[in-house]
C-alpha cells in the first residue's frame, strides 16, 4: 500500500483527491497546513507529499525547505496556479520530484503520481546483494550464487565506496535495474535521491530537455522553463537505462556532465555545474555500436570504467532453483499465505527451459504458475505451454524419444502431430544455442530423401515436395554430395 500526504488548505482540493484516489493500493492522508504537514510526515512516513505553492501559514516552499532539512529523500510534487511556474521552478529546485498545475488534468496527475511513488519505492527499496535466504530482507535482494552472479556482488561491494561511474550490461531481464539500485543502496549517496530515466522510453526530441530542462521558449511548446534530471538529482545517483538508445547530440552532453559536471538547458547559455553520480545500462552491446559509429568511443570509455555484466539465466542454471523458491515466498508474502511447492518434474522444467526473457520471465512464469495450480503443489501443466511442452528429459539420440514427443506412436502408423514436432525440434535448437534452425532441419531432411531414394534426385524432390531445381541448389549449399558420396 502507498502512502499519500496531501497538504492543501483548500476544501475542494481534498475532496477530489479523495475521490481520484479512492482505490485499496493507496492510503490518502491530508494536513490543512504545512505546520501540521510537518508535524505528520516523521510518524506517517508517507511515500509521496503532495504540496499546495500557496497556504494559509508557512508557505508550501517554506515547508519544502524544512522538511529537506530533515529528509533529503521524500517524495514531493508541489501544486501551483497557472502564471506562477517559477514559484514550480524554485520548488523543482529545492528537490520535488515534480510539479501540477492546477486546475488539474486527472490522468496527468494519476501519471505523476504513479511516476513518483515509483521512485519512491525506487529509494526506499534496501536492495541487499548478499542472498540472506533465511533472513527478514530475503524479499528484497538480489538471488544468485552462480559465479557469474557472485562476480556481480563482488563488484557491487568494491563500488560501495566510490563514486565511479558504473556500466551495467547484459540481456533484457537479466536484472540491470536491480543490481544499479543495490549499487546506489550501498552507496555514500544512498540518503540523497535515486532518479531512474529510461532513454528507450522518452521520444527522442524530448529526452534532452527531460535531462537538462529547458528554457522558456526553447522549442515549441516549451511554456516555462523546466528543470531536468540532472539539476534534481544534484549530489544523488542517476541511472540511465537503456542508454544505447541515445541520439549522438544527447551523447555529447551526457559525455561532458561526466567530464565536468557541467551543462546547459535546452534554449540556454548559462551553464550549470551539478555533482551527480551516474549508474548506466544497456542491453546492446555498446562495441557494436561504437563500431557502427552509433555511440561515441570517448562516452563508452568513460561509462565503462566499471562495468558488471549479468550472464543470461540460461548461463547460470544453477540460480534457477534459487530463484524459483524465492518467487515462491515472494508471491505467497504479498498474498498472505503459505508459499506453494513445486513438484520435481515441473522444477525440472524450469531449470531446463532457455528462458530468452531471463530473471524477468523467470518470475511470471512462477507468478502464473502459483495462480494456475489448483492445489499446494505445482505441476508441470500449471506452467506455460512453451515451457510445459519440453521434451521429458534431453536424450543424447533424439529418435524414439522426439517421436514420442510429437505424438507417434513408437511402431508407427498413427497420425503424426507435426505442431509438437516442430516444437519439440524448435526447443531441442534453442536449448543447444542453435541460432540457424530451419537450414539445420532441411539438411536432415535432405539427406534422408537422399539415403532413402540411394541418391536419385527425382524420386527425393518428389518426396521433398520440392523441384528437382531446387533440390540441387540444396545439396550444393548445405554441401551434402561429399558427406553422402553419391553422384
Ligand atoms: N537475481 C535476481 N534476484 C531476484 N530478482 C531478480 C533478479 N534478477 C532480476 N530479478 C527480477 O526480475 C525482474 C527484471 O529485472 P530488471 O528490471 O532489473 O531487469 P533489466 O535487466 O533491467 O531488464 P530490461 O532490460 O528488460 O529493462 C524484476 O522484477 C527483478 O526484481
Ligand atoms: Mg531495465
Amino acid at each position: 500500500m502507498d502512502k499519500l500526504l496531501l497538504i492543501d488548505d483548500e476544501a475542494d482540493v481534498q475532496y477530489s483527491f479523495r475521490r481520484i484516489f479512492d482505490q485499496p493500493e493507496i492510503e490518502l492522508t491530508t494536513a490543512d497546513s504545512g505546520e501540521e504537514g510537518l508535524k505528520l510526515i516523521p510518524r506517517l512516513k508517507p511515500d509521496l507529499v503532495i504540496m499546495d505553492v500557496r497556504m494559509g501559514g508557512i508557505s508550501g516552499l517554506e515547508t519544502l525547505r524544512r522538511l529537506r532539512a530533515l529528509d533529503a529523500k521524500q517524495m514531493v510534487i508541489m501544486m501551483t496556479a497557472y502564471g506562477t511556474t517559477q514559484t514550480a521552478i524554485e520548488a523543482m529546485k529545492l528537490g520535488a520530484y515534480d510539479y501540477l498545475l492546477k486546475p488539474f488534468d486527472v490522468p496527468r496527475l494519476k501519471q505523476i503520481v504513479l511516476n513518483a511513488l515509483k521512485a519512491a519505492r525506487d529509494m526506499r527499496q534496501v536492495v541487499s546483494y548478499q542472498p540472506l535466504l533465511e533472513s527478514e530482507d530475503y524479499d528484497l535482494g538480489i538471488v544468485g550464487r552462480s559465479e557469474g552472479m557472485q562476480n556481480v556482488f563482488k563488484i557491487i561491494g568494491q563500488l560501495a565506496g566510490s563514486n565511479a561511474t558504473a556500466l551495467i550490461t547484459g540481456e533484457s531481464g537479466t536484472g540491470k535495474e536491480l543490481v544499479a539500485r543495490a549499487i546506489y543502496h550501498h552507496s555514500q549517496r544512498n540518503a540523497q535521491t535515486f532518479l531512474a530515466i529510461n532513454c528507450a522510453a522518452i521520444p527522442e526530441n524530448l529526452l534532452e530537455s527531460e535531462l537538462f530542462g529547458h528554457e522558456k521558449g526553447a522549442f515549441t511548446g516549451a511554456a516555462a522553463q523546466r528543470i531536468g534530471k540532472f539539476e534534481q538529482c544534484h549530489h544523488g545517483t542517476i541511472f540511465l537505462d537503456e542508454i544505447g538508445d541515445m541520439t549522438l547530440s544527447t551523447q555529447a552532453k551526457i559525455l561532458r556532465v561526466l567530464q565536468s559536471g557541467a551543462f546547459e538547458r535546452v534554449g540556454g547559455n548559462q551553464p550549470i555545474q551539478v555533482n551527480v553520480r551516474v549508474i548506466a545500462a544497456t542491453h546492446k552491446p555498446l562495441e557494436q555500436a561504437v563500431a557502427a559509429r552509433e555511440f561515441r568511443e570517448d562516452l563508452f570509455y568513460r561509462l565503462n570504467v566499471v562495468r558488471l555484466h549479468i550472464p543470461p539465466l540460461r548461463e547460470r542454471r544453477d540460480d534457477i532453483p534459487l530463484l524459483v523458491n524465492y518467487f515462491l515466498k515472494k508471491f505467497a508474502q504479498a498474498q498472505g499465505r503459505a508459499p506453494k511447492s513445486i513438484l520435481p518434474a515441473a522444477a525440472e522444467l524450469l531449470e531446463r527451459f532457455h528462458w530468452p526473457g531471463n530473471v524477468r520471465e523467470l518470475e511470471n512464469a512462477v507468478q502464473r504458475a502459483t495462480v494456475m495450480a489448483k492445489g499446494d503443489v505445482i505441476l508441470p501443466g500449471d506452467l506455460p505451454a512453451e515451457i510445459s511442452s519440453l521434451p521429458a528429459a534431453a536424450p543424447d539420440k533424439p529418435g524414439p524419444a522426439l517421436a514420442a514427443a510429437a505424438g507417434a506412436p513408437a511402431g508407427g502408423g498413427g497420425a503424426l502431430d507435426w505442431a509438437a514436432l516442430g516444437r519439440t525440434l524448435f526447443q531441442w535448437a534453442r536449448q543447444e544455442g542453435k541460432l540457424k534452425v530451419l537450414p539445420a532441419v532441411e539438411r536432415e531432411l535432405i539427406i534422408q530423401a537422399l539415403l532413402e531414394t540411394k541418391g536419385n534426385q527425382v524420386q527425393a524432390a518428389k518426396l521433398l515436395g520440392i523441384t528437382r531445381a531446387t533440390l540441387r541448389k540444396r545439396v550444393e549449399k548445405f554441401k551434402i554430395k561429399q558427406e553422402l558420396a553419391i553422384q
